[in-house]
């Protein structure tokens, strides 16, 4: 029989995000520091073969479901060309992709035909200055227009994902909720979570989404629980009546849901990384081309997956019982 990755909180994993580049074009507030952050030489990063040849093998073990994440994953050339290799991995359904869209314009339909199901596009504002801010020189005409090209290439779901952060886009929650009503978006409100920062900036900038429900009742619409959106878990999703679309929440800090995790992740540089938060992880390069030695590491990954993250605790004084990850956000 197959074998199936469960770790030792009784949590299965059919789910693996794959960061395909460290390097990103922008350089979110939230993110990254103003300076950037120093980008792994590019022999260290994963070629394409190498990724497909992990992907064999965590198919083999049980694995479905891929995302590829960056940084920014369409800063690869070689991207339709991956999606495709992993497509044809027997025993991949789904195929996900998170990017800030900032290239994916011309891009969405070749990644479509080779073989991507779903795509996620942050977005954390809709006012042309404050993107441009937020994202350190970003264009957001670019982004909404790959927004349109990502539906019309049938990508679906396409979903949104507002980081909120307080004082700062924290005033057009209710222009995002309208958005839903007239397109087929999700729009997702994901709480800010205090990776590579301080407990002091992340604090301040923190904002728990009862807020986003709220002001969705202020708009005077009924606001109903909504199905059938395809996704990992964490979203909890509702609609606006008689919308087109639907607005999530993920609340990674406040309510963790790391209860029903499923997922393993790998790193640009070829790490296993078995928690998004704490530091443990695995060096696979040297593995690729021996299928047990990558199954025992693997295995090995999936044995130290904490329980949980402990993140709002090891911001705060009383500390948690791992180390935090020394990644940031865009490194993962
Ligand atoms: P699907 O459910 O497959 O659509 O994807 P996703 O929501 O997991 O992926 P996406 O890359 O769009 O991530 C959205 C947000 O989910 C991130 O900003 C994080 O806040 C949160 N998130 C994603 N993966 C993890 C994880 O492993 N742990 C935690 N705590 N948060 C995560
Ligand atoms: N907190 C929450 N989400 C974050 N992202 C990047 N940094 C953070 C953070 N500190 C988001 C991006 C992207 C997703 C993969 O992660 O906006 O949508
Ligand atoms: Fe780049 Fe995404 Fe980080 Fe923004 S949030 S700097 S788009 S990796």
């Amino acid at each position: 029989m197959e074998e199936q990755l469960t770790d030792k909180h009784g949590r299965k994993h059919d789910y693996i995000r794959i960061s395909v580049t460290d390097r990103c074009n922008l350089r979110c507030v939230y993110c990254m520091p103003e300076e950037g952050v120093e980008f792994e030489p590019e022999e260290n990063i994963l070629q394409a073969e190498e990724i497909r040849e992990v992907v064999r093998v965590l198919a083999g073990m049980g694995i479905r479901k891929l995302r590829l994440t960056g940084g920014e994953p369409l800063l690869r050339k070689d991207l339709p060309e991956l999606v495709a290799m992993l497509a044809a991995v027997p025993g991949i359904e789904d195929i996900g992709l998170t990017t800030n869209g900032i290239f994916l314009e011309k891009k969405a339909e070749a990644l479509k035909l080779a073989g991507l199901t779903r795509i996620n596009i942050s977005l954390d504002s809709l006012r042309e200055d404050r993107f441009r801010l937020i994202t350190r020189g970003g264009d957001i005409r670019k982004v909404l227009a790959s927004v349109d090209a990502a539906l019309r290439a049938g990508l679906d779901p396409v979903k949104l994902n507002v980081v909120l952060v307080k004082g700062v886009n924290d005033d057009e929650i209710a222009d995002f909720l309208k958005l839903t009503l007239d397109r087929k978006l999700n729009v997702r409100f994901i709480e800010y979570m205090p990776i590579g920062h301080s407990g002091k900036d992340w604090k301040s900038g923190y904002l728990p989404l009862e807020e986003v429900l709220r002001q969705a009742e202020a708009l005077g619409l009924a606001v109903e629980p909504a199905g059938g959106i395809t996704g990992n878990g964490p979203a909890e999703n509702y609609r606006l009546q008689g919308a087109e679309g639907t607005f999530g929440l993920i609340h990674p800090v406040s309510d963790h849901f790391c209860q029903a995790c499923n997922r393993l992740r790998l790193t640009a540089d070829g790490y296993i990384k078995p928690c998004l938060y704490w530091s443990d992880e695995f060096h696979v390069r040297s593995s690729i081309g021996d299928d047990e030695a990558l199954r025992i590491l693997i295995r090995k990954a999936l044995a130290t997956k904490p329980e949980n993250h402990e993140m709002a605790l090891a911001m705060s004084d009383t500390g948690a019982s791992h180390t935090p990850t020394v990644r940031r956000m865009s490194q993962i």
